[in-house]
């Protein structure tokens, strides 16, 4: 069936069955690699989007259940034009391999949309379904710390 949906600002029409998981939809259907495959069961966060800004797991989630508009990691930035957590995560030099990190900065993003200035023990709790095999999660930490004291110039 035909289902219409917005994503990073623009209009999509698919023709997929509503239960297919949104991740398929974006990589396979919409050619959107940027969301990860990790487990596919919920459980890692590598397949983090926003759908109405806040952070969701695409590989749980039904493309027919699908009410607001999706932001994925093509849509938080640009090359020419960084949002601040990218420019955080590159000046605290998070990525290892990189495989968790569309994931992580979605997330990081729906954490800071909600919540401008947040504690370690925050961020630790918004960020602890989101998993990294290479242990980035002390520059992870650093990088939304900062980014947040842009965001909020201070
Ligand atoms: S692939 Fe979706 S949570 Fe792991
Ligand atoms: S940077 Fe390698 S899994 Fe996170």
């Amino acid at each position: 069936m035909t289902i219409d949906l917005q994503i990073n600002g623009v209009r999509k029409t698919v023709d997929v069955p509503r239960e297919m998981p949104l991740l398929w939809v974006l990589r396979d259907t919409l050619g959107l690699t940027g969301t990860k495959f990790g487990c596919g069961i919920g459980a890692c966060g590598a397949c983090t989007v926003q759908i109405g800004g806040k952070a969701v797991r695409s590989c749980s989630t039904a493309v027919g259940e699908v009410t607001a508009p999706i932001t994925t990691i093509e849509g938080l930035g640009t090359p020419d034009n960084l949002a601040i957590l990218q420019q955080a995560w590159i000046a605290h030099q998070v990525a290892q391999c990189g495989y968790c990190q569309s994931g992580q900065l979605m997330q990081a993003a729906s954490l800071l949309a909600s919540n401008p200035a947040p504690s370690d023990a925050e961020i630790d709790a918004a960020m602890q379904g989101n998993l990294c095999r290479c242990g980035t999660y002390p520059r992870i930490r650093a990088a939304i710390k900062d980014a947040a004291k842009t965001m909020r110039g201070a």
